[in-house]
């Protein structure tokens, strides 16, 4: 297994290109099983989890042309997908056992084939991660639902059909699903309690842009007519705020500046408010983000992870890695997930000084430096918070499974060499 060694102590400095976000591709790789035309995506990162999400629709029978693309000068994927009729409708436990999103052809293959045979997904390292408000808001849709064997088997005579569903917990991954399930039911649906992350809302523009009649993008109630039919359509991923908030923090912890070209500020508000009220000289212009920390004394902010517009889950491992840089104490409280501190340990073997209070809360105190070690993660944006310890821990850090840092971020090495970090990545064999 590769792995990512990073001598530290380097103020990064220069500008970083963001990618389309990976949780906005997923799910509009899967709306594209929704017509028989081709639904081009372009502005696709190339992440590990994209190319599993593609080897999952080529099984079901959807062909997939991939073009070498430039997006704003730089290098992007463009893929074309075409699904002009299933070859299977079952995603099979090895591939939802790899990527979780994969639960999102649900959706898609129900309200278009009637049926879908998907494998439940288990828990996965930051907590238990269950289902249910996916299958009761389809079954309150007329959909027949059975779990057997460790599968879902979900099926529908008929259309489905629209209904009034009010979710009983905010779910970007249910809002998404039965948001693509709704476009082809018979009437109107009616989400209350959306979830409201831009990249839900980067969906619902791929939907209308194949003719579905979604209203209400971006707030917390989605009104869809069904209609009988999608056609084809071509759309922009849009660009990764989580990957974007990620670098924000790379400038900030090193005291460094970057200008984060393609970021959108309008899908960061909370998290750069943070990094504000922390000391870090924050510029907003439409398409990008300049994050200034040179010569700043940070303190210590206290951050809680809710709902988009609310400070994002998937920045908090990176922001506590912030907070050990900070002069005074940081809370972070975690209430999405509930095992979602497991970079802790990893950080408090770097010199980290950090109390966790049951799962949900943690007490950061800034400490004078950390050190260099080998550590490993086992998550995506824990791993990355590794990496931030890393950059400025004295001495080398070497981060293991590195195949975490694959799924979602786009040449990492690349990107934070470019701007001065001393990093490379050992593949397996290359070292011991
Ligand atoms: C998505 C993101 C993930 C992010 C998360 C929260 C993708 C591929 N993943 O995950 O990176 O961290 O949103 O912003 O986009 N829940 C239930 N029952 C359900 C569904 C969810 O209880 O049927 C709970 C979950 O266990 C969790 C909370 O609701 O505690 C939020 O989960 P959800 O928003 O669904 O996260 P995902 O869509 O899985």
């Amino acid at each position: 297994m590769d792995k990512i060694k990073i001598r530290g102590g380097k103020v990064l400095e220069g500008k970083i290109h963001i990618s389309g976000a990976k949780n906005a591709a997923l799910p509009l790789i899967c709306a594209s099983l929704l017509t028989d035309e081709t639904v081009t995506l372009t502005n696709m990162p190339m992440l590990s989890d994209i190319k599993a999400m593609n080897l999952l629709l080529t099984q079901l029978g959807t062909q997939i042309d991939e073009f070498d693309d430039f997006i704003d000068g730089h290098p992007a994927k463009t893929y074309a997908y075409r699904t002009k009729e299933a070859v299977s409708l079952i995603a099979p436990y090895d591939y939802v056992r790899k990527m979780r999103a994969s639960y999102y052809v649900l959706g898609p293959l129900l309200a278009r084939y009637g049926k879908c045979e998907l494998s439940l997904p288990g828990g996965c390292a930051i907590g238990a991660r269950p289902m249910d408000i996916h299958l009761s808001s389809l079954e309150q849709m007329g959909a027949k639902i059975e779990i057997k064997n460790g599968y879902i088997f979900a099926d529908v005579k008929g259309r489905l059909k629209g209904t009034h569903i009010i979710f009983p917990g905010v779910s970007v991954g249910a809002t998404c699903n039965i948001l693509m399930a709704a476009v082809l039911a018979e009437g109107r649906t009616v989400l209350e309690n959306a979830a409201k992350e831009p990249e839900i809302g980067d969906l619902a523009n791929l939907l209308n842009a194949m003719g579905a009649k979604i209203e209400g993008i971006g707030t917390s109630v989605l009104t869809i007519d069904g209609v009988e039919k999608l056609h084809g359509a071509k759309h922009k991923v849009i660009a990764d705020r989580i990957e974007a908030g990620s670098y924000a923090v790379a400038a900030a912890i090193t005291r460094g500046k970057i200008e984060l070209i393609n970021a959108l500020p309008w899908t960061l508000k909370r998290p750069l408010q943070v990094l504000k009220d922390m000391g870090v000289r924050v510029t907003e212009n439409e398409n990008s983000i300049v994050i200034d920390a040179k010569g700043c004394t940070l303190t210590g902010q206290d951050i809680m992870t809710e709902p988009f517009p609310g400070f994002p889950t998937d920045l908090q491992a990176q922001f506590l890695a912030l907070m050990l840089t900070a002069e005074g104490a940081s809370m972070v409280t975690e209430t999405i997930f509930e095992n979602r501190f497991m970079h802790v340990p990893e950080l408090l073997r770097m010199g980290a000084n950090i109390n966790v209070h049951g799962h949900a809360s943690a007490i950061v105190r800034g400490v004078k430096k950390l050190s260099g070690a080998p550590v490993m993660a086992t998550d995506l944006r824990a791993s990355f918070a590794l990496i931030l310890a890393g950059l400025v821990a004295e001495g080398e850090t070497t981060v293991n499974r590195v195949y975490h840092l694959d799924r979602g971020y786009e040449k990492l090495e690349e990107k934070l060499k470019s701007v001065g970090a001393d990093i490379e990545r050992i593949k397996e064999g290359d070292e011991e």
